[in-house]
């Protein structure tokens, strides 16, 4: 697929890989309809890349809620007269081991924190997905659908919530995929490992060298170098139902 004037969905960019995928993809030109949360940053987002040169529109939306992301959906579609692509990235950490003794007492991961998680990153995934692919068979049109997983979803101490998450996106990526071929859709994942942006910086700096010393590159990565595999993503058009690992080699 050409990026060029087609029109980009990308849930969660007000800031972080969200917020850089709509900046790399305004400079590429593609038309972009961006949702979040957070709308005072997401103006932010949407008026840089216009200043690049490219339409683009901000809309709110909690991915997790289904009326909220049905309505979305008609409204981009109504507002851009199409659909073309989907970066299913808007994700949470609620981090916290599944259960732990310190000191005599037991401490436990609520169900609420464990809820939180499955809402935003697999349910709002799935819902967009849908959502998403409805629009293109209404207007019986191709396109490409980008889930954002997580070298996490590997396994990962203090993250049963977010691990359940991004291994569950990265195997609905492969039945999609399967799914929606015959209809000229394709869907990848990516697997980020660990990138530089707001979700990480909340890693204590010493917890985080421990982390970059097994890292065979020896650094975190740069949301640049995530946009890249959304290009390949999108400009590939022999790819479908695989993932991509961006990790600098890393493996849990
Ligand atoms: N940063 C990393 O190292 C890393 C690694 C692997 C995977 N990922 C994944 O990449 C994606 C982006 O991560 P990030 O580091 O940019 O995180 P981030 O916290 O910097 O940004 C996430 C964005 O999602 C938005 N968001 C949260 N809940 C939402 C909801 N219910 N509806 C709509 N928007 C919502 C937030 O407002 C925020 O703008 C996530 O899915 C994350 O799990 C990140």
């Amino acid at each position: 697929m050409e990026i060029k004037d087609k029109v980009v969905v990308i849930t969660g960019a007000a800031q972080g890989l969200g917020k850089n995928f709509a900046m790399d993809l305004a400079k590429r030109k593609a038309r972009l309809a961006l949702a979040d949360i957070n709308v005072e940053l997401l103006e932010e987002v949407r008026k840089a890349c216009e200043q690049a040169g490219t339409e683009t529109r901000a809309y709110e939306l909690n991915v997790a809620e289904e009326k909220a992301v049905e309505d979305f959906f008609n409204q981009v579609v109504q507002d851009f007269g199409t659909v073309d692509g989907l970066i299913n990235n808007a994700g949470i950490t609620r981090d916290g081991l599944i259960a732990r003794s310190k000191d005599g007492e037991i401490r436990k991961m609520s169900l609420a924190n464990w809820q939180a998680v499955i809402d935003v990153n697999l349910t709002g995934s799935f819902l967009c997905g849908r959502e998403f692919f409805v629009k293109l068979l209404e207007q019986k049109k191709p396109g490409v659908c980008i889930n954002i997983s997580s070298l996490s979803r590997s396994g990962n101490m203090g993250q049963s919530n977010y691990t359940a998450t991004k291994a569950g996106v990265a195997e609905m990526t492969v039945t999609w995929a399967k799914e929606m071929a015959r209809h000229g859709i394709r869907v990848a994942a990516i697997a980020p490992g660990y990138i530089n942006t707001e979700m990480t910086s909340a890693i204590r700096e010493d917890v985080k060298q421990k982390i970059i010393d097994q890292i065979p590159l020896k650094r975190m990565g740069e949301p640049n170098e995530i946009s890249h595999s959304v290009f390949y993503i999108l400009e590939n058009d022999y790819f479908t139902g695989r993932v991509i690992e961006c990790d600098g080699g890393f493996r849990i």
